[in-house]
């Protein structure tokens, strides 16, 4: 069985697909701070099986180790974290508690029950300002600008450092360019809370008229059409290397490093252009001054995931823009009307252990 923890979000549920696809048994942890259980039943729905599902959260050590004891968990996929880096300026304290300390906890249950395999969700975002493209994963952290960053750079220390202590463990971190897109169903996707921070979450939510027009924040760049330029991957090729790094753990001890990204750059202005073409429609947009910590470029190369777990990504933009599109459009408001679906297990421990 794996524990997927943050299973119900956005790039969780998607794992949680994948994996039950795969065969795999799941039992997912998840305190739906920013989630919908609805995800899960429309997994269910996708893969005919449904996951376990406990609603709790990931600091509760009593809660985690009655988990281990209860379930045959032999690895864990860790995405469950706070990633709004506005808000991380805004209350650091609970992005590290939830982000650094929650990982901790995890750990802890984990080895006390002998588990030792564990995929992290990392973020590009730990390379800071790097002026020089593609970014490998030899490249030096920097220094992340924002609180959620620095919360993200320090998990992973963490965790290598618990690795070094260790030799039983066996770490993949995984450093996300920036996923977006949907699974192809229109069934699952992102549904963020409150004004979404990310790009292309914001230009849904125009297309669909919940948002009057897109700031495009800055048009100044040093980059050949003045706007940023990101690596946008798609999350189910993102997810494909969860379970490829899954398995490259049962192989190798310590920590392994791997980019997910396309190795492709796209500007803001190229991300409008293309979703025009995909919508059929025009997209407001307006030109703002930059957006603090914001930088300039940034882009992956991936050919480190290519040699060691046999991953690429597959999906071009105009997948990626089409699929996010299909969610939005059939799902304007994200989970937003709650179902009754049995289709998702709740098991007896929720109810011991939530209480
Ligand atoms: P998300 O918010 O959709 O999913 C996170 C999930 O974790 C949510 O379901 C939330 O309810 C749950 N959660 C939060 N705190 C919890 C806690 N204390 N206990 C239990 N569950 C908790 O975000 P996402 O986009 O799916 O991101 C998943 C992971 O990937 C996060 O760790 C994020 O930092 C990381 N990441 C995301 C991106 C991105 O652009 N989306 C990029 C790089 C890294
Ligand atoms: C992409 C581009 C913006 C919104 C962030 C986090 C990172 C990771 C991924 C968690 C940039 C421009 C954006 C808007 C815009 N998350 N933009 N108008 O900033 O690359 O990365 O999400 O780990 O840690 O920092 O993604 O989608 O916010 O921005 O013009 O309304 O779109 O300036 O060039 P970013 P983003």
């Amino acid at each position: 069985m794996i524990l997927v923890t943050g299973g119900a979000g956005y790039i969780g549920s998607h794992a949680v697909l994948e994996l039950l696809l795969a065969g795999e048994e799941v039992l997912v942890l998840d305190n739906l701070c920013n989630s919908s259980k609805t995800a899960l039943d429309r997994v269910a729905q996708l893969s005919g099986r449904a996951p376990q599902f406990i609603k709790g959260d990931v600091r509760n050590r009593a809660l985690l180790q009655a988990l281990f004891a209860s379930y045959p968990i032999r690895a864990v996929m860790h995405f469950a974290g706070l990633k709004a880096v506005g808000e991380s300026v805004r209350e650091p304290l609970r992005y590290y508690e939830t982000n650094v300390s929650g990982s901790i906890t995890l750990c802890q249950a984990m080895a006390e029950a002998g588990v030792f395999r564990l995929v992290f969700s990392s973020s590009a975002t730990v390379y800071g300002e790097s002026p020089v493209m593609p970014i490998t994963e030899d490249r030096p952290t920097g220094t992340p600008t924002n609180p959620y960053g620095q919360s993200k750079l320090m998990a992973e220390n963490v965790l290598k450092g618990l690795a070094e202590s260790d030799p039983r463990w066996s770490i993949g971190l995984l450093r996300y360019f920036n996923p977006i897109g949907a699974h192809e169903s229109g069934l699952i996707g992102e549904d963020p809370n409150g004004v979404p921070n990310n790009l292309l979450p914001y230009m849904l939510q125009v297309a669909v008229g919940r948002r009057k027009q897109l700031s495009v924040y800055g048009a100044d760049y040093p980059t050949p059409d003045g706007t940023g330029i990101r690596d946008y991957i798609h999350v189910v090729d993102l997810v494909k290397g969860h379970l490829k790094a899954l398995d490259r753990l049962e192989q190798v001890r310590g920590v392994s490093v791997w980019n997910l990204g396309t190795g492709k750059g796209h500007s803001v202005r190229e991300m409008i252009t293309a979703f025009e073409e995909v919508t059929g429609r025009p997209l407001p947009h307006v030109i703002k001054p930059r957006r603090a910590g914001d930088i300039a470029q940034c882009w992956s190369e991936p050919g480190k995931a290519w040699a060691e777990l046999g991953w690429r990504a597959e999906k071009d933009l105009v997948t990626m823009l089409a699929d996010a599109w299909r969610w939005q459009s059939r799902n304007p408001h994200g989970y937003a009307e709650p179902q009754e679906n049995t289709a998702t297990s709740s098991a007896p421990l929720s109810t011991a252990l939530a209480s």
